[in-house]
């Protein structure tokens, strides 16, 4: 393991169990930036089966969702009523249980979404054999939601995940834009403690664009920045983070 991705294990396994709660506002705008993009994803989803009355039908067809550095459930959350079935892969066992423990308050069953502890990005282990059953693989959609930026390589990242994908699945990023330096100091002039598990300022479209084709995800890519950033603001350690967002998605061609 390296030190960033160590680095990013106990600092998200501390921050786990609070991260709801702390950033409930930004999290809610940021899953409806991508449910209004659910057409623009451009994935075959299924039909929102969420207010039918007898939900005993099985749908058609299944449409897997990938929501890689999953954290709490994000991405799962915001794309989970267009999906027959959401994993989440965590690099944190805290997130990974948080992800679960809120599957199951909300009495869904495990086989439609749950996340597991795994890293697919680790130099030294690019197969790991925990991630190497079916259930793993031929995703319509993998994502990631803020993750880029903590990764050592974000371009490996694209690889491993567009590996992943079905042909013709969608490889989606949310993150941040460029942002120069890391404005994160609280009312005392120390350092937020997220600084650490940062490897990235942010990411402009032209490498985002060529980390995707370099995965082999390049098709129809597409990028936006959303209309309003966000801010990332914790109140008790007093320190306040504004950032600008983009969505990018590619098609493996
Ligand atoms: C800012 S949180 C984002 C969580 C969630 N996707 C969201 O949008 O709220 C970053 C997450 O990336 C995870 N992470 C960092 N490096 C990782 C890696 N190499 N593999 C898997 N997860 C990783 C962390 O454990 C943490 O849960």
């Amino acid at each position: 393991m390296s030190e960033n991705t160590e680095t990013n294990r106990s600092h998200w396994n501390e921050a786990a169990s609070t991260y709801n709660t702390k950033f409930s506002k930004t999290i809610q705008q940021i899953i409806d930036e991508i449910q209004v993009r659910k057409d623009w994803i451009g994935v075959d989803w299924v039909e929102d089966t969420s207010e039918d009355e007898d939900e005993s039908i099985p749908p058609e067809k299944t449409v897997k969702l990938l929501d890689y550095a999953c954290g709490t459930g994000l991405v799962s959350r915001a794309l989970a009523p267009y999906v027959t079935q959401c994993i989440g892969i965590d690099l944190s066992e805290g997130m990974v249980n948080e992800y679960n423990a809120s599957v199951q308050n909300q009495g869904i069953p495990a086989s439609e979404m749950h996340a597991v502890l795994g890293n697919l990005l680790d130099a030294s282990d690019p197969n790991p054999a925990a991630l190497s059953g079916a259930e793993f693989h031929d995703f319509d959609i993998a994502v990631v939601g803020l993750g880029f930026h903590h990764f050592d390589d974000p371009a490996l990242a694209a690889k491993r995940l567009a590996e992943r994908l079905k042909k013709g699945g969608v490889l989606m990023i949310v993150d941040f834009m460029p942002h120069g330096h890391f404005h994160g100091h609280d009312a005392h002039g120390h350092d937020h403690p997220a600084k650490k598990t940062v490897t990235h300022l942010g990411f402009s479209k032209e490498e985002v664009k060529k980390a995707f084709e370099g995965a082999g995800a390049g098709g129809d890519f597409a990028f936006e920045v959303l209309g309003k950033g966000v801010v990332f603001e914790d109140k008790e350690k007093e320190v306040k983070l504004e950032r600008s967002v983009f969505m990018a998605r590619g098609t493996k061609v």
